[in-house]
This record gives C-alpha cells, sequence and structure tokens, in this order.
C-alpha cells in the first residue's frame, strides 16, 4: 500500500464552516498534510476531476454541486493512506456512515458528503496530479 492519497473537503462543508474542524480531524487522525488548498473548481475541472462518473445518472448533480463554491483539495500522507483515510470519512451514504466518521459528523446527504477520498493508490496518484504540480508535493515531503 501507498503512503499518499487524496482529500476534497467538499462546498457543503466549506459552506457550513466546518473546514477547520475536519482539518483537525485530519491531523488527529495522524495523516500529515503534504499539500492543502482553497479553491473553486470550474464545471470543466469538476467533470474532468469526476470523469469515471460521466455515464453515470448523477453526473450533473455531481459536478454542479462541486463547482458550486470553494472546497479545499488536499494531498494527504501516512502509512496505508488510502484505506486509513477511507476509514475515517465513514461510507460515502452519510447515512450508513459509523459514528464519529467525518461523513457522519458533517455530510448532510449522498450528493453533499463533505469529503472526497480517493479510492486507490492508482487514484491517488492521478487525483493527486490534477490538482497539485510535483514542485508543490515534493517540497513538503
Ligand atoms: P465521492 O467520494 O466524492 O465520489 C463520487 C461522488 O458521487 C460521491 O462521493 C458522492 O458524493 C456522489 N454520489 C454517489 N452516488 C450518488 C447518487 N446516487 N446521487 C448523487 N451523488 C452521488
Amino acid at each position: 500500500m501507498g503512503n499518499t492519497t487524496f482529500a476534497i473537503i467538499k462546498p457543503d462543508a466549506v459552506k457550513n464552516n466546518y473546514t477547520g474542524k475536519i482539518y483537525n480531524h485530519i491531523l488527529d487522525s495522524g495523516f500529515d498534510i503534504l499539500c492543502a488548498k482553497l479553491i473553486k473548481m470550474t464545471r470543466a475541472q469538476a467533470e474532468g476531476f469526476y470523469g469515471i462518473h460521466k455515464d453515470k445518472p448523477f453526473f450533473k448533480e455531481l459536478t454542479t454541486f462541486m463547482s458550486s463554491g470553494k472546497c479545499m483539495v488536499l494531498a494527504l500522507s501516512k502509512e496505508s493512506a488510502v484505506s486509513e483515510w477511507r476509514k475515517v470519512i465513514g461510507a460515502t451514504n452519510p447515512e450508513e456512515a459509523e459514528d464519529g466518521t467525518i461523513r457522519k459528523l458533517y455530510a448532510t446527504s449522498l450528493g453533499e458528503n463533505a469529503v472526497h477520498g480517493s479510492d486507490s493508490d492508482e487514484n491517488a496518484k492521478i487525483e493527486i496530479a490534477f490538482f497539485f504540480s510535483d514542485i508543490e508535493i515534493i517540497q513538503n515531503k
């Protein structure tokens, strides 16, 4: 397993002022934050990032939401980072997320579920490269 993953604090969480709480939750869970920045995605960026879902019925809803406001993108480091981060965020649908997980604490619905996490080491690399340059990542390692 790799030691790096990619995370997003999504527009619902930023709008609801949960950015600081989620940032602390990340640190308290033992992750090192390699890189973080607050951005507002264009629709084209959201469509590119979530291209894997382009044929899903929720694609339009998802990309409209992800380009609706500011979000924070982060590269995180920890041993087995992908699976560790997925444990910390909980199930995609907050109604199914375990107590104490970020989605249980801060998400409002399946569509507006507060945070994103890569689902594999391969996708973590692709997703980090989508938002961060090598220089940004390497300087902080
Ligand atoms: P995320 O982990 O960012 O990856 C894809 C996102 O699509 C997922 O979180 C959900 O927010 C969203 N999603 C998945 N299923 C649905 C659905 N049925 N309706 C709306 N959004 C969905």
